[in-house]
């Protein structure tokens, strides 16, 4: 079935994968809400780590309906061994809240928009560093908050299921971003496309999965 016309809301669009993903979803016929916490020109305001930031742009939506939701920002801090002096309590903070609270809330926030729709997704992105079946060490905040949000996609497909609400986490590859870095193997098109393709595929059929940008299932 295709999804022209169908509404897509992003959080974290301002710039790499996020960007990226709402340009070629704009260009494939969505109608795209870009959202971020310094929003530009005709995107709204989000801080994913605020429910208070999720409960007024919910409100401002007013009932409008969203048809996936990609829950996409993110942050890489601390990397490395433990001794990098940057694994602060702060950081670990901001990561769980960015990761993992980000997503809770904005579901949570905008569930008579998902349930407005006849075909409701959710697309966590999350990352191949938070599989516990590809631990490899270091990373450590990076690599917890992500298996926290990967933990959070599985228990909110299961519980969504009832409200015809499929859930999924993704690893984007890794990717030339800000975050990625210029040595990274694989170009923001790239996989902004194929999150994409995964997201028009994302159905109560296969929600609960975890997949790489070009459709593989990862080990949890
Ligand atoms: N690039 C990779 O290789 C890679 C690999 C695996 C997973 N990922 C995941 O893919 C997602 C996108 O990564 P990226 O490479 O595009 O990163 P990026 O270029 O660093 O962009 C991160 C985006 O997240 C936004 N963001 C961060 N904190 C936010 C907050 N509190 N509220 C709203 N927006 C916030 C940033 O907004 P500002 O402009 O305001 O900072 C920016 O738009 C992330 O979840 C990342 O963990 C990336």
């Amino acid at each position: 079935m295709s999804d022209e016309g169908k509404t897509m809301l992003v959080t974290g669009a301002s710039r790499g994968i996020g960007r990226r993903l709402c340009d070629l979803a704009k260009a494939t016929g969505w109608h795209v809400i870009e959202t971020a916490r310094t929003p530009k020109d005709g995107m709204l305001q989000l801080d994913v780590t605020s429910a208070e930031s999720h409960d007024a742009l919910a409100a401002e939506l007013n009932g409008r309906t969203i048809d996936a939701l990609v829950l996409n920002a993110g942050i890489y801090q601390a990397r490395g061994s433990m001794e990098n002096p940057e694994y602060t309590a702060e950081a670990f903070t901001q990561a769980m809240l960015t990761h993992v609270a980000g997503p809770f809330f904005a579901v949570r926030a905008f569930m008579p928009n998902l349930k407005a729709s006849t075909t409701p997704r959710v697309a966590i992105i999350a990352s191949r560093m938070g599989s516990n079946a590809h631990a490899g060490g270091g990373s450590y905040i990076y690599r917890a908050s992500k298996a926290a949000a990967i933990n959070l996609a599985s228990n909110l497909a299961k519980d969504l299921k009832a409200e015809g609400i499929a859930v999924a986490a993704y690893h984007p590859g890794w990717v030339r971003t800000d975050m990625g870095s210029a040595a990274a193997d694989l170009g923001v098109d790239e996989s902004a496309k194929g999150l994409l393709d995964r997201i028009d595929a994302l159905s109560l059929v296969n929600s609960g999965s975890f997949l790489t940008y070009d459709g593989q299932a990862i080990g949890f």
